[in-house]
């Protein structure tokens, strides 16, 4: 049995979405080495996960990037938090698309995304940059022991629960709503923000509920047999290791635990992984606000984002764009005791004569070496860089790492002498097939 766990080692969009389904689709026919469980176990519609198979694209939010192998269960697991509506046009958008999604179980622990968590987080997340998908109030209210469980809408029978939803929501909403109308009145009425009544929101709930309400269980018992039972199981991360609200760049954070702490409160199984894959990009992206030590505002900043295509999956939004910081790598490494990293978007460095590589930071007139965990630190540290020479050639159709040129291999080789872990996988395109795979 193998436990794989993927962790986005950067600020997120590392390329997770594509590994997952690699690896699934890796051991599709090797009834030993078959992955029988795709779960997620933390964030929830803020993610955006993308796999491209042959001309296909699919971008992932809430559904598992696994989804796509049907023989593969896939469960959102008890440390996500669902907007009811996201999960319903995904189901039904996939479905258009030919797959049913009978292959997916939903966490009752689960917690919901209530058109109250949006309201807040249009208001309150524009520091942060926040995805404005109600994110950190849902989380707030979990914490706050305030939250609605999936199970407070769906009984033991996979029936709607009226009474329960109308109960939690005739205790929450009026604390709710006192609270946005006294602190934030005057916001509402700029923004042109009416209050859901309870009856409507009711009603829409229980109108999406109704959809997904028979894929509704305990999954963290499934998890539990899963394990007993010897399949081979992978974790699927979202967000970023400096995205965590612990361990990341805080207060510029996600609200929940997107690193290897998060797996346990997530699926609610000791699933410790036998492989710890670090996803990362060949440079670093950052979506939103918050200290990034390598972004480049100028002409090479740009060129990484146009040839990257660096918009985010889920707003849209340009991300910011610099070189690769293993400075901060090594620090998630440490974090999450990465035992390999996959290295994406190499082909986007094609075109670069020079290629950076922060390997220490200035500060305080001294050089460091470590990431500082406090943000002030971490503010006036500046980026201290050593440069190798690029390859200027195409190299989104290599497939054997022997085949790659000189100066592209040079670099992985560097990576990986500072970070101290193999890079077992290479990728030099979107595809599933555009990957050089080195350690399976
Ligand atoms: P995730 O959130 O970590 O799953 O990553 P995203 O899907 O948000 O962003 C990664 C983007 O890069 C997607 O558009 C992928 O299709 C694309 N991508 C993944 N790997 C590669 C690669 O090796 N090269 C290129 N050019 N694009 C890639
Ligand atoms: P995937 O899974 C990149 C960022 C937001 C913002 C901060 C807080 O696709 O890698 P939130 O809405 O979570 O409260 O926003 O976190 N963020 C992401 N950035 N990829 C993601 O997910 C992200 N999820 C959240 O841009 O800065
Ligand atoms: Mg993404």
């Amino acid at each position: 049995m193998t436990i794989y766990a993927i962790i986005g080692g950067q600020w997120g969009d590392e390329g997770k979405g594509k590994i997952v389904d690699l690896i699934t689709h890796l051991y599709a026919d090797n009834e030993e080495k078959k992955i029988k469980y795709v779960a997620r176990y933390a964030g929830g519609n803020n993610a955006g996960h993308t796999v491209q198979v042959g001309d296909d694209t699919y971008r992932f939010h809430l559904l598992p990037s696994g989804i796509l192998h049907e023989d593969v269960i896939n469960i959102i697991g008890d440390g996500v938090v669902i907007d009811p509506r996201v999960l319903v046009e995904e189901i039904e958008g996939l479905s258009s698309r030919g797959y049913r999604c009978d292959n997916l179980k939903i966490s009752e622990k689960a917690n919901l995304i209530m058109p109250y968590h949006i309201i807040l987080d249009t208001i309150e997340g524009g520091k942060v940059g926040t995805t404005g998908r109600g994110i950190g109030p849902a989380y707030t209210d979990k914490i706050a022991r305030h939250g609605i469980r999936i199970g407070d809408v769906v009984d033991e029978n996979n029936e709607l629960d009226e009474q329960t939803f109308r109960r939690k929501l005739e205790e929450i909403l009026p604390m709710k709503y006192k609270f946005l109308s006294n602190v934030y009145g005057s916001e509402l009425e700029k923004h042109g923000i009416k209050l859901p009544k309870l009856e409507d929101i009711l009603k829409e709930y229980l109108f999406h509920v109704d959809k997904f309400k028979d894929k509704v269980t305990d999954t963290s018992s499934l998890l539990c047999k899963a394990k007993e039972n010897g399949d081979n199981i992978l974790i699927e991360g979202a967000q970023g290791t400096m995205l965590d609200i612990d361990q990341g760049t805080y207060p510029y954070v996600t609200s929940s635990n997107p690193s290897l702490g998060g797996i346990f409160t997530g699926t609610g199984v000791s699933l410790v992984p036998d492989k710890v894959i670090g996803v990362c990009k060949a440079y670093a992206t950052r979506v939103g606000g918050g200290v990034f030590p390598t972004e480049l505002k100028d002409e090479i900043g740009e060129k990484i984002r146009e040839r990257g295509c660096e918009y985010g999956t889920t707003t849209g939004r340009p991300r910011r764009c610099g070189w690769l910081d293993v400075v901060a790598l090594k620090y998630a490494t440490r974090v999450n005791g990465f035992n390999e990293i996959a290295m994406m978007k190499l082909d986007v460095l094609s075109e670069f004569s020079t290629i950076k590589l922060c390997t220490k930071y200035e500060y305080n007139n001294g050089k460091i070496d470590y990431f500082p965990s406090r943000l002030s630190v971490l503010e006036k540290c500046r980026p201290l860089y050593e440069e190798f020479p690029g390859w200027q050639e195409d190299i989104s159709s290599v497939r054997n790492y022997g085949d790659l040129p000189e100066n592209a291999k040079g670099y992985v080789y560097e990576v990986e002498k500072f970070v101290g872990v193999p890079i077992s996988v290479i990728s030099v395109g979107a595809r599933r097939e555009q990957t050089i795979i080195r350690g399976y």
